[in-house]
């Protein structure tokens, strides 16, 4: 039942007259009402007063943008100790065991929140990042465990343990990535790929659906993460997920290597993912940048099937993965430079395709993180949506649009006035 309101108690917030977006519709003129966190009515004409009016018509109303994959740890430490100049994922690795070394918790702490006021800004609500715990202090875990705590209040941050040398590189990896699940991290991560040898890969992928149980937490693995066709861990994570029928639970993340696989076996593969319930999730402006690095010409795209993935019914979101750090120097954590990269490097210009690309920011985003019974701008449901200065969903990817309000738990937390141009001519 829609909450009313009266003159003693009028709502905190209402919005006048936005296209009010649906998962799959394109938005009708609406108001939407807010009162004590929750979106408290919705309706074409809303009698009643708030605190604050905002008219917004003829703009967009949306859920928040989900981050769905993001190095929190390493963001805003391109150049530290120096640039890769090579642009390779391996550079990057090497880069950041350097830089990693001098880590202290307000350093990660300082970055990660900075980053994620960036990101915020600009309509992101929802943040899956990445914590490397292949370092024995876990100073970038506990950082992050308490940036956790520190923003919980504006946006909703979970952790993965990612262990960036593998469970087996190291000696004590194991035990850290345990240690890291008692410590409090929201997911369990992994790298089968960047494990010492194919038969480690296998038994790391193992240990990580272990952990999973043991401690009740999601997976979300760095799975083929490389140029190599014979690089083939989705099957064993499909696998797990089929026989402990854990598949919603689970996420491959980045699964680059499915670009370069044959046919026959991908069709192959792509049957036996549809009987998970996998989510998958492609960083394509990192993956553009850094796949494809040893190939001469034809160069490839080095970024998953995100279009076939995604026509099989299979939930795709989008990650941003890393901005301004040791595999990328660039990004502003705007969510549709990401989806906008998706619409060209995965050829989806087809009017469907560049819609499906704005949901895997957002609704699909939801999804993988396992928050979509608290997300989506629905009577009752907690009070976070965000207001774009554009038509509908292509237009909010062709220009990159401004987010002009957010509204984080029924509060307004930031707004944003679109560029002006005066032309003088
Ligand atoms: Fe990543």
């Amino acid at each position: 039942m829609p909450d009313h309101s009266t003159p003693d108690q009028p709502y905190d917030i209402i919005l006048r007259q936005g296209r009010l977006l649906g998962a799959s519709d394109r938005g009708e003129a609406t108001d939407v009402a807010i009162r004590a966190g929750k979106i408290a009515a919705i309706a074409p004409h809303l009698k009643g007063t708030a605190a604050l009016e905002l008219e917004v018509s003829g703009q967009l109303i949306s859920p928040p943008f989900v981050e769905s994959h993001i190095h929190l740890d390493s963001a805003l430490t391109a150049g530290e100790p120096r640039w890769n100049q090579s642009g390779t994922l391996f550079e990057g690795i090497e880069i950041w065991r350097e830089r990693k070394q001098n880590l202290s918790l307000e350093d990660v702490k300082k970055r990660a929140i900075a980053t994620l006021r960036q990101q915020a800004a600009q309509g992101v609500l929802f943040v899956r990042s990445h914590a490397d715990v292949s370092e024995s202090s876990l100073t970038a875990l506990q950082a992050l465990l308490e940036v956790r705590e520190a923003v919980k209040d504006w946006l909703t941050l979970q952790v993965v343990a990612f262990p960036q040398d593998g469970i087996y590189g190291g000696k004590k990896n194991d035990a850290l990535i345990e240690e890291a699940m008692r410590m409090g991290a929201d997911v369990v991560g992994g790298i089968p790929h960047y494990e010492l040898t194919r038969e480690e890969g296998v038994r790391s992928i193992e240990r990580i659906f272990e952990l999973a149980q043991k401690y009740d937490r999601l997976i979300d693995i760095h799975c083929d993460e490389i140029d190599d066709d014979q690089s083939r861990f989705l099957e064993v994570v499909a696998a797990w997920a089929i026989r402990q029928d854990m598949g919603s639970r689970v996420t491959a993340s980045h699964t680059t290597a499915f670009g370069s696989y044959n046919n026959a076996y991908a069709f192959k593969l792509l049957g036996f993912l549809q009987r998970t319930e996998v989510n998958f999730i492609a960083n394509p402006l990192i993956n553009i940048t850094l796949q494809g690095r040893t190939d001469t010409y034809p160069k490839r795209r080095g970024v998953t099937r995100v279009k076939e993935l995604w026509q099989q019914g299979l939930n795709v979101s989008l990650g941003h993965d890393c901005v301004q750090d040791p595999w990328y120097s660039l990004g502003t954590g705007n969510m549709l430079d990401v989806a906008s990269m998706a619409v060209h490097v995965c050829q989806m210009t087809g009017t469907a395709e560049i819609d499906a690309c704005y949901n895997m920011v957002t609704w699909h985003g939801a999804k993988t993180l396992n928050i979509e019974h608290a997300y989506g701008v629905e009577v009752g449901k907690p009070a976070n949506l965000i207001v774009l200065d554009a038509a509908d969903r292509y237009d909010a990817i062709r220009r990159r649009a401004t987010v002009r309000y957010v509204v984080s738990q029924g509060k307004l937390l930031a707004e944003t006035e679109p560029p002006r141009m005066k032309w003088n001519p």
